[in-house]
């Protein structure tokens, strides 16, 4: 079967795909920063806890707010993603519809765990609803690397239309083992740093220290699995980022060279500076990782070829939605995190 044939026809678009791609990029990069603080965080506040630190109570006090940003954050990359690359995205997640639709009780659980830890370790205790709320992040976590790596294989959805029955998980994607880990890793660096940084705002001390030297480690490993996930991607993605297309080779050397820059940052013990590299590195390679779908995609499908209409007043009245909206959103977190413990 012809895998280009099981690609449903897309809908128009109101104003060329590059907005939507560029919107798509950008709040990826803000929800996968908070997906990695919550789990970084999460598996933070573990060790906190088993180390008997004195902090772990507050520290992981936060996580039902970031979990709750998390959320809200990924809501918007959903938008832009079903707008451009609706056709697939549908196709991927009908084919694992009872995982797809799974994470809406996984994120009702995980979420109430992290409001009875956070009431627990008060007195000490919730280190369990700790470590199951993690898990079941995780598992939120595979759903969607599943679902979006899937997507971009529609050579993969014969064997999924054939008897899926909606349990189609996309693990046996060469991409999907180092694309978890490079997921996996990239939050347990910036865990770290979120530690360290907590630790810093509020009185410095060993925190600081252990925090920055967990980011500067799992920053190291990281980089690893993202090549090895870069060499996963077949070798004419792999030829695009090594010459063959200058955006994407020039995209991947940024991203690399902002890595390097948080990695400095971390030997040198420094957090806000790490943060600042961090937050550069994740917007360069959520660009990477928007370059690498469409190269992927590139022998089936292109946003490219979506018929425009030519509608420009929703797409004004979002970006003006958007910048009320991150102003509240900026102005909840400087009273969630600014203020004193409550
Ligand atoms: C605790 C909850 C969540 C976790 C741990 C989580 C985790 C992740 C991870 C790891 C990815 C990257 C997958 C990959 O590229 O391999 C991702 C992507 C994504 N997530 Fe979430 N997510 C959570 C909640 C949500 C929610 C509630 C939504 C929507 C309302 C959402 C929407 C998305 C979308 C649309 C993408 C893909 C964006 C794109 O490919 O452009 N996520 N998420």
């Amino acid at each position: 079967m012809n895998p280009g044939a099981l690609i449903p026809t897309p809908d128009a678009i109101p104003v060329g795909w590059v907005w939507f791609e560029g919107l798509n990029i950008l709040t990826f990069a803000l929800h996968i920063l908070m997906v990695n603080v919550l789990v970084g965080g999460a598996a933070a506040a573990l060790y906190l806890r088993w180390r008997r630190d004195p902090a772990a109570a507050a520290f992981s006090g936060r996580l039902p707010t970031v979990f709750a940003l998390t959320v809200n954050f990924g809501v918007a990359p959903l938008l832009f993603l079903q707008v451009i690359y609706g056709n697939l995205f549908y196709t991927s997640s009908i084919l694992s519809a009872g995982w797809w639709l799974a994470v809406v009780g996984l994120l009702i659980c995980g979420y109430y765990l992290l409001y009875i830890h956070q009431h627990a370790a008060r007195r000490g205790g919730g280190g369990g609803s700790l470590l199951l709320g993690l898990g079941l992040i995780l598992c939120i976590a595979l759903v969607m690397t599943s679902v979006v790596s899937l997507m971009i294989r529609p050579t993969a959805w014969s064997v999924g239309i054939g008897g899926s029955a909606g349990a189609f998980l996309n693990v046996s994607d060469p991409t999907f083992a180092p694309r978890s880990l490079h997921f996996l890793f990239a939050s347990l660096a910036v865990g770290g740093l979120a530690l360290a940084l907590y630790a810093r705002c509020s009185g410095g001390g060993a925190n600081v220290e252990a925090g920055m030297k967990a980011f500067f480690v799992f920053t190291l490993v990281q980089m690893a699995t993202g090549l090895w996930w870069l060499m996963a991607l077949g070798r004419p993605v792999l030829l695009a980022f090594l010459g063959d297309s200058p955006l994407a080779t020039a995209t991947l050397l940024a991203a690399v060279a902002c890595s390097v820059g948080a990695l400095a940052a971390g030997a040198a013990r420094k957090p806000v500076p790490a943060a600042a590299w961090t937050v550069l590195t994740v917007l360069a390679m959520a660009g990477v990782r928007a370059l690498a779908r469409s190269a992927t995609l590139a022998p089936w499908f292109s946003p490219a070829s979506l018929k425009v209409t030519g509608e420009f007043s929703p797409l004004v009245f979002f970006l003006g939605t958007l910048a009320v909206g991150l102003a509240v959103v900026a102005y909840m977190l400087r009273l969630a995190f600014g203020g004193k413990e409550g």
